[in-house]
């Protein structure tokens, strides 16, 4: 009898709980439309693969890029920096369901043809390249020209007038030097920073657009980053996420698409740098 009553009141406290838990995280977390498409089998051996991108690669000047399909209806226009590991699967799928909510999305081809191989991950080798990679083909002095190039291109071939940039790991850092640098405040309007790696919150202090700030949990606190966002930029643009049950690169070419939670959580991504760039690229 004692269990039983136990039992009972247990059981009306979790019911309590939970649905203390459901309001909350319906107020926090927005539900966000389904963007990744049903796929109930996935096996071990689709880890890396997801639908086949739907746009094209272009070259222009000396850059391969990555567009998503246009539609000549928008002048917004989002660049999608990608991780260290180049072109991969995820990086343009998230660039073609963003393309799908009405934006164009591009992903220009940084490193021309050398990332770092996935399959090199992760072994001792991968972080002497991944080294490599931040002293030279990843530096800024290299990228800068490059994007440069490519928001000139599409401002004049299509008339973008608004510019936002995302990018995942390596490439948030990359969002952010130019979201600092003076020769992007005529062309850069917004960023957004998706699991970013070796982003400190002193990088806030020069940064000049609003900024949507993604951190998993394998990042230091962003709260401090957001609130310099805040008292330096008018309006209080910039937003603020974190995926606490995510690790380090959960959206980007590392992911696993076949576990739920995961996708679950890259929808939310996808859902977060869609309602977030079309509010503040306006
Ligand atoms: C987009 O549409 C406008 C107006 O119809 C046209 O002038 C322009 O050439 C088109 N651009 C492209 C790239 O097709
Ligand atoms: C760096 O870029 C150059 C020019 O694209 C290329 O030849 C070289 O192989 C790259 N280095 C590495 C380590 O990827
Ligand atoms: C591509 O062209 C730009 C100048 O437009 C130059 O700065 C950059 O070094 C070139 N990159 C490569 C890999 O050739
Ligand atoms: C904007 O953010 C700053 C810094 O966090 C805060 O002091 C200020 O009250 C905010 N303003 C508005 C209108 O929310």
């Amino acid at each position: 009898m004692k269990i039983i009553v136990f039992e009972i009141i247990f059981g009306i406290f979790l019911t309590i709980l939970e649905s203390w838990v459901a309001s909350e995280s319906t107020t926090t977390t927005p539900v966000s439309d389904k963007f990744l498409p049903d796929h109930p089998d996935l096996k071990e051996s689709d880890k890396y693969s997801v639908p086949v991108a739907k746009g094209r690669q272009v070259q222009f000047e000396n850059i391969t890029v990555y567009e998503s399909a246009y539609k000549n209806d928008t002048q917004i226009m989002l660049i999608t920096i990608y991780d260290i590991f180049g072109f991969h699967p995820h990086v343009k799928f998230i660039a073609d369901k963003l393309a799908d909510q009405g934006v164009f999305v591009v992903i220009p081809d940084l490193f021309h043809g050398n990332p770092v191989p996935l399959e090199n991950f992760p072994q001792p080798s991968f972080m002497e390249r991944a080294q490599h990679l931040f002293s030279k083909n990843g530096s800024w002095v290299e990228n800068k020209p490059d994007l440069l190039n490519v928001i000139k291109h599409y401002k004049t071939k299509y008339g973008i007038a608004r510019v936002g940039m995302f990018g995942f790991c390596w490439g948030g850092k990359i969002a952010v030097l130019a979201a600092s640098d003076e020769d992007f405040s005529d062309s850069l309007n917004a960023i957004g920073l998706v699991h970013p790696s070796r982003v400190t919150n002193e990088d806030a202090f020069d940064i000049r657009v609003p900024a949507l700030l993604l951190p998993s949990k394998s990042e230091p606190d962003m709260l401090p980053f957001l609130k310099t966002l805040n008292d330096n930029i008018k309006g209080n643009k910039s937003d603020h996420h974190r995926y606490d049950a995510m690790q380090h690169g959960f959206a980007g070419a590392r992911s696993d698409f076949s576990d739920i939670e995961i996708r679950t959580n890259v929808e939310n991504v996808i859902y977060r740098l869609s309602t977030f760039f079309k509010q503040v690229l306006a």
